[in-house]
Parts: structure tokens; C-alpha cells; sequence
């Protein structure tokens, strides 16, 4: 609902697991055109994932990323990103925040997992994000709790 609301075509996803919620995302994305990169370290999860993807008939608008995500979000070009979900391991988020931040286009929406399930370990970093400017925030207590951020559209005015 996320992807299509805010027309998301550059998806990036931080843990993919066994790809759940990729194939949530990718289904979105392909209907808009886009796609999605996901990354995953666990090398069984990764594989099981990719089996995942093709038996859906996604695997064309997935890009599924082998890799230690803190490496891939070092790649990522200054707002290339329409969608970032974090999912992964959220002692890394206060770390990753700088280049998360900058990966994030204009009008860019942050979708962060496991916001209410474990709200005093993203405590520092959603203080982080709070405290920014160039973002709004908002906590969506569904599931886990979804906390959001979207950064501000470079033509909006105070
Ligand atoms: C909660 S699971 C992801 C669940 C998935 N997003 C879903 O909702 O279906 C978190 C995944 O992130 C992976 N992960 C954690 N830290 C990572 C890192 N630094 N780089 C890559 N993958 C990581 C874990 O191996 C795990 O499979």
C-alpha cells in the first residue's frame, strides 16, 4: 500500500530473510513500473529467497543482493531511492542513518520495521530521525509497528 501510494519505482530493502515482504514490495513496484533491491548476508535465507522470487514470477523486477547491507547502502547514489525499508539488524540503523538520509530522493518515504515490537532498541535512532529537519515522522502502530519518515519534497515551504 506504501509502494503505491507514494509511486515508488526505486525500492531498496535492507533484510530480505526468506523474502516475504519483497514479493509485497515487488508486486507493488512492478505495477508502477519499478523495482526492488534487497540484500541479505545469510547465505541459506538469500537462496531460499531467490527460489522464492522466481516461483512468484517477480525475480525480473528484483535485484537480490548477496551482500552485507552497510556495504550496498555505501554504493547507493545521493537520492537514487524513492522507498527504503529497514529490516535488518537495527543496532545499525543510528550508523547507517547518514547514508540512508542522503540515498533518500526528495519526497522519499522510510518504512522501518519492528518500530513498537522493539521500541527501546530504535528508541535512539528514531530520536535521530525526529530530530531531522528534512523529515517527517510518523509511527504506525500495525504489526510490528511501522515507523515512517518521509523526507520533505525539495518544492515544499515551510
Ligand atoms: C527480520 S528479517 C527480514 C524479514 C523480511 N524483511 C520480511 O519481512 O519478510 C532480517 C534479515 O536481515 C538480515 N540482516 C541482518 N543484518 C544484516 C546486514 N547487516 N546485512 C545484510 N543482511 C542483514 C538477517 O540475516 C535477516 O534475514
Amino acid at each position: 500500500m506504501l509502494v503505491r501510494a507514494t509511486g515508488a519505482r526505486r525500492i531498496l530493502e535492507i533484510g530480505t530473510s526468506n523474502g516475504y515482504s519483497t514479493l509485497w514490495l515487488a508486486e507493488a513496484a512492478r505495477a508502477l513500473g519499478g523495482r526492488v533491491t534487497t540484500v541479505e548476508w545469510a547465505a541459506g535465507r538469500w537462496s531460499m529467497a531467490g527460489e522464492h522470487f522466481a516461483r512468484a514470477g517477480l525475480a525480473d523486477v528484483i535485484e537480490s543482493l548477496h551482500a552485507e547491507a552497510g556495504r550496498v547502502l555505501d554504493r547507493e547514489a545521493p537520492a537514487s531511492r524513492d522507498l527504503v525499508f529497514l529490516d535488518a539488524d537495527r543496532e545499525r540503523y543510528v550508523d547507517w542513518w547518514p547514508v540512508v538520509r542522503e540515498t533518500l530522493a526528495p519526497g522519499g518515504l522510510l518504512v522501518v520495521d519492528n518500530a513498537t515490537s522493539h521500541a527501546d532498541e530504535l528508541a535512539p535512532f528514531i530520536d535521530l530521525v525526529e530530530a531531522d529537519d528534512d523529515f517527517t515522522t510518523s509511527l504506525v502502530p500495525v504489526g510490528k509497528g511501522e515507523f515512517l519518515a518521509t523526507r520533505t519534497p525539495a518544492s515544499a515551504t515551510a
